[in-house]
C-alpha cells in the first residue's frame, strides 16, 4: 500500500481518492427507469474487462494508488458468473492495503449469494429498493418484491452489513417515504433516500421530479422528530430518529441535486468495459482495455488512471441539470 503522499491519487482541486467503484457488468434484470433505456444494447462479451483485468487494475489501485475501499457494482453484478471468484481474489487485497470490500446490488439473487460471497471475504452489501409496496415495486423494476426481500434476509442472516438504497421520485414513490423508514426501522437496516439524478439516458430526468432532502426531511417530520448526525465521507447526510418505538434508528439523504458534496469526493470509477470515470457526471473517460490488452505496463496503466483523475473538474455543481451523456447509469454503476 502506497503511504507517500505524493503517489496517492488525487485530483487539482485537492481531492483525495480512496474509493474504487468497479463495475462488474453493464446488464441487469431490472429496468429501473431512472438507471437505464426500456431496451438497453448490451456490450458485446468481448468488450467486458475479463476477470484478470479486473485483478490488475484493482492490485494496482491498492498497492499503487492508495485505494482503501473498493464497491462492486454493475449493471447488477451478481449476474457476472465469476463473481464469486473475483470477491474471492479481490478480497486477498487486504493484505496489500484493501480496507473494505463491498458490494452494490439488486439482491435479487442474494438469497442464493449472500453465504458464498461472505464465505469469500465481502464486508458489506448496500441494496437498491425503490418502493416497498409489491405491486409499486414491479411497477418501477418490472421485477418482482419478493426474491429482493428474501435476499435481504439471506444477507442479515450471515451477517453481511445490509444498507438499502430509495431513489425518490415524484409522481411515483414519494408516498413511500414514510412506509420505507418504518419498514426500515422493523428490519433495522440503514435506510438511504437518493434524490433522483440527471443519470438515465432517456432524459425522463426534471428538476421537477427530484423529491428534494428538505421535503423528505418533512415527510418524515410528519411522524418521527429527528436530529442531525456529523457528516462524514460518505455521499449520505445521516439523521437519528429520536423518540418512540423507532428511536434510535438511522436513515440517510443522499442530497446531489439540492446539496452537491463535491468538494469531499473520495471516489473513482472504472466501467464494465474498463474506461476511468472520475466524476459520475464526467463527460467522457479513460479507455483502460486497449492498454491492458496491448500489454502494457504498469507504470502506463498507473500514469493513465491518474491524468485522468487529475484532470477532473469540480463535479455536479460545474453541469448542474441534464447532460446528454456517452454512458448511462447501468453502465457506470452508480
Ligand atoms: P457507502 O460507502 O456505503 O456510503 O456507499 P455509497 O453510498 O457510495 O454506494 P451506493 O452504491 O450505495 O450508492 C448510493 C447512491 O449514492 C447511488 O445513487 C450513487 O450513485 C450515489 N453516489 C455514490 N457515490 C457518489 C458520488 O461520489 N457522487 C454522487 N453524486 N453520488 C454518489
Ligand atoms: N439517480 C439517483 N440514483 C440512481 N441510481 C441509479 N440511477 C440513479 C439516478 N439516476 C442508484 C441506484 C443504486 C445506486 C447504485 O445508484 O438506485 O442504488
Ligand atoms: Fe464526486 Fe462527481 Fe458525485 Fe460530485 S457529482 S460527489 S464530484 S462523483
Amino acid at each position: 500500500m502506497t503511504t507517500d503522499p505524493q503517489r496517492l491519487l488525487q485530483d487539482q482541486h485537492g481531492r483525495v481518492k480512496r474509493k474504487m467503484r468497479l463495475s462488474l457488468t453493464d446488464r441487469c434484470q431490472f429496468r429501473c427507469q431512472y438507471c437505464m433505456p426500456e431496451t438497453p444494447k448490451w456490450l458485446p462479451r468481448d468488450a467486458i474487462l475479463r476477470q484478470e483485468e479486473i485483478l490488475r487494475i484493482a492490485t494496482l489501485a491498492v498497492t499503487q494508488l492508495g485505494i482503501t475501499h473498493i464497491r462492486l457494482t454493475g449493471g447488477e453484478p451478481l449476474l457476472r458468473k465469476d463473481v464469486v471468484e473475483i470477491t474471492t481474489e479481490l478480497a486477498k487485497l487486504k493484505s496489500q492495503g484493501l480496507q473494505k470490500l463491498s458490494m452494490t446490488s439488486n439482491a435479487a439473487r442474494l438469497g442464493e449469494f449472500a453465504a458464498p460471497l461472505k464465505a469469500a471475504g465481502l464486508d458489506d452489501v448496500n441494496i437498491s429498493l425503490d418502493a416497498i409496496d409489491a405491486e409499486l415495486f414491479k411497477t418501477l423494476t418490472k421485477a418482482p418484491l419478493q426474491p429482493v426481500l428474501e435476499g435481504i434476509a439471506a444477507a442479515k442472516k450471515v451477517g453481511l452489513p445490509v444498507k438499502v438504497n430509495a431513489v425518490l421520485m415524484k409522481g411515483q414513490n414519494q408516498d413511500q417515504i414514510l412506509p420505507m423508514l418504518n419498514w426500515a426501522a422493523a428490519e433495522n437496516v440503514e435506510l438511504r433516500f437518493i434524490e433522483f439524478m440527471p443519470l438515465d439516458s432517456g432524459h425522463v430526468w426534471d428538476e421537477s421530479l427530484v423529491v428534494t432532502e428538505t421535503e423528505i426531511l418533512n415527510a418524515v417530520s410528519e411522524q418521527h422528530s429527528v436530529q442531525v448526525l456529523p457528516k462524514g465521507h460518505e455521499p449520505a447526510t445521516r439523521y437519528q430518529l429520536k423518540n418512540g418505538p423507532s428511536g434510535g434508528q438511522v436513515f440517510g439523504v443522499i442530497p446531489t441535486i439540492s446539496h452537491a458534496f463535491c468538494g469531499s469526493c473520495d471516489r473513482i470509477r472504472i466501467t464494465a468495459k474498463g474506461t476511468v470515470f472520475a466524476c459520475l457526471f464526467s463527460q467522457t473517460g479513460t479507455e483502460l482495455l486497449p492498454l491492458l490488452r496491448e500489454g502494457a505496463d504498469d507504470e502506463t496503466l498507473t500514469k493513465a488512471i491518474r491524468g485522468d483523475i487529475w484532470n477532473k473538474h469540480r463535479g455536479y455543481i460545474d453541469h448542474p441539470g441534464y447532460v446528454e451523456r456517452p454512458i448511462t447509469m447501468h453502465a457506470m454503476g452508480g
